[in-house]
Parts: C-alpha cells; structure tokens; sequence
C-alpha cells in the first residue's frame, strides 16, 4: 500500500499574491499562515508594526508586512502598490480586517457605529476597487471575512450586525458587478477566540456570559479556531477549488446558523 501524501505536500496557491488586512492577529493572522503554507506570497496589512513583524520573522520571504490603517483615505491604493511592488502581481483580496462595538442601541456611541461601517464596509469597498485592474488582469478573488452576525438577529450587536449584513450586500452584489473576470465571495465565521472577543466594550462577566449562550446556540458546541476559517480562505481563493463559486456566503460557524 502507498504511503498517505503529507498534507500541504501539494502547494495549490504557489506563484498567487494575495493581500490580508488585519493579518497581524486572531483570524487573519491564521488566514496568512494557511495562504503562506499553501504557497502563496502573502502582504499582510495592520495598523500595529510588531505583530506583523513578528509574522513576517516566522514565515521568511513569503510575508511582506505593510503597516496601514484601512480606514484612511488612500490607504487602500498604497497597500495595493505596495503588494504589486513586492510580488509584481496581486491575485486575491481578503478583506479581514473588522471592529466589533458590542452594546444596546441606546447606549451605543455614534463614533463607535460611524467607526464599524468604515472598517468593515467602506474599507472593504475602497480596498476592492483599488485592486480591480489587478485582480481583473489575473481572473483575480475577493473573500470578505464577514460574521454570522450579518444574517442573525443580533440583540445588543446590532450595530455590529448590521455593518456585516452590509458587507454580506456588498460581496453580492459585486460578484455579479465584477464578474465573470473577479469572483467575490464571503465567509460568515462564528464566535472564534481572538483578542476581538476582549476589545467589543463588554465587561469580562458579560463577556463570559455571552460567550456560553454563543457556545449553548452552537451545534459543534465550541468556538471556531482561526486555521478553520484559514483553509476555507484557501480554498477560495484556490481557483480549482472555487473558479466557479461566486457571490457565496458562506456560514464556518459550528452550525450556528444552521
Ligand atoms: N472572532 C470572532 O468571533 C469573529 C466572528 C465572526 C467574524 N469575525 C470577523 O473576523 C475578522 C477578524 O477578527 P478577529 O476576531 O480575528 O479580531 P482581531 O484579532 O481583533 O483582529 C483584527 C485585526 O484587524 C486589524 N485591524 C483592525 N482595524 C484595522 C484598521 N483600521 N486598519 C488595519 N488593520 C486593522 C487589527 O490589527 P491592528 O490593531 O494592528 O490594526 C487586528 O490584527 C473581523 O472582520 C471580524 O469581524 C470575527
């Protein structure tokens, strides 16, 4: 009998550029390290230096870190520059980069919501439209990381819910835009554990509170770890996986919306 192949053997996104915002913890520091295995260059986008270095130190060449606040006017066209400048080539697009202000409605501060639809909408939106003549000269992808908690009710997460139900719009309504040379997709993740989980404004009892309804609510009954989201990056981007999907949204939540 043969022996079983050792996985990653297979390299599929050798050659791909593909730019990470977020990249320097919790999800998209998972997702880079997925896309970087699988054999992709990865331009990894934060507002803080040292997580990315620190990723960049352990990946080698394959990361080129890009300090960036996306929320900046003309942010986006000098992350995307600076991506073709390192790889000479941009194929993918994961908007990862997010802020969650969880709370009630009434006591929600209106720099917090304001703040929310400019990192998890317009930044997306702005970051995509740079990219599009190099994502449509390489038959390139978008994966927007959205949030179950843009197709759920979301009691005292609205403002959060309803920035990502936007995002989920977003990604829709330009995978039609965009096609057939660009395909859009989102993943919709349940609750993962991230330093995002302790920066929403809770206090740690409603934090703690919360997070055993989530996990109650969850079929899989646990939180999602990064490299589960990671690899269904891949395998999006991955154009044998994925080169006729476009416009999904695709839930990777324990069955929490099922
Ligand atoms: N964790 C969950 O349960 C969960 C569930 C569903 C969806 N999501 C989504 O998953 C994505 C990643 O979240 P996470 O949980 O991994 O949180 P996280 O660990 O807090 O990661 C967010 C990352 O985004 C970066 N970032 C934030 N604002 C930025 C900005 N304006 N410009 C550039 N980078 C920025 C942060 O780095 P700097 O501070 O250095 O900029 C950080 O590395 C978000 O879109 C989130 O909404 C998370």
């Amino acid at each position: 009998m043969s022996e079983p192949k050792a996985r990653l053997a297979h390299r599929p996104l050798e050659g791909m550029s593909v730019l990470v915002t977020g990249a320097g913890s919790g999800i998209g520091r998972s997702v880079a390290e997925c896309l970087t295995s699988a054999g992709a260059g990865v331009t990894a986008v934060g507002r803080r230096a040292a997580p990315l270095a620190e990723l960049a130190a352990r990946s080698g060449e394959a990361v080129h870190p890009v300090t960036a606040d996306v929320a900046e006017k003309g942010a986006a066209e000098r992350i995307v520059a600076a991506a073709v400048a390192r790889f000479g080539r941009l194929d993918a697009v994961v908007n990862n980069a997010g802020l969650a202000r969880f709370g009630a409605l009434q006591d929600a501060a209106d720099e917090d919501f304001m703040a929310m639809l400019r990192v998890n909408v317009w930044a997306p939106a702005e970051l995509i439209r740079c990219a599009i003549p190099q994502l449509r000269r390489n038959s390139g992808t978008v994966v927007n990381i959205s949030s179950v908690g843009g197709v759920l009710s979301m009691p005292e997460r609205s403002c959060y819910g309803a920035s990502k139900a936007a995002l989920n719009s977003l990604t829709r309504s330009l995978a039609r835009e965009l096609a057939p040379e660009i395909r859009v997709n989102a993943i919709l993740p349940g609750p993962v554990d991230t330093p995002m989980w302790h920066e929403t404004g809770l206090s740690d009892s409603e934090r703690n509170e919360l997070a055993r309804k989530l996990t109650e609510a969850t079929p899989l009954r646990r939180f999602g770890r990064g490299e589960e989201i990671g690899r269904w990056v891949c395998a999006l981007v991955d154009p044998e996986m994925a080169g006729w999907m476009t416009g999904a949204l695709i839930p990777v939540d324990g069955g929490r919306t099922a």
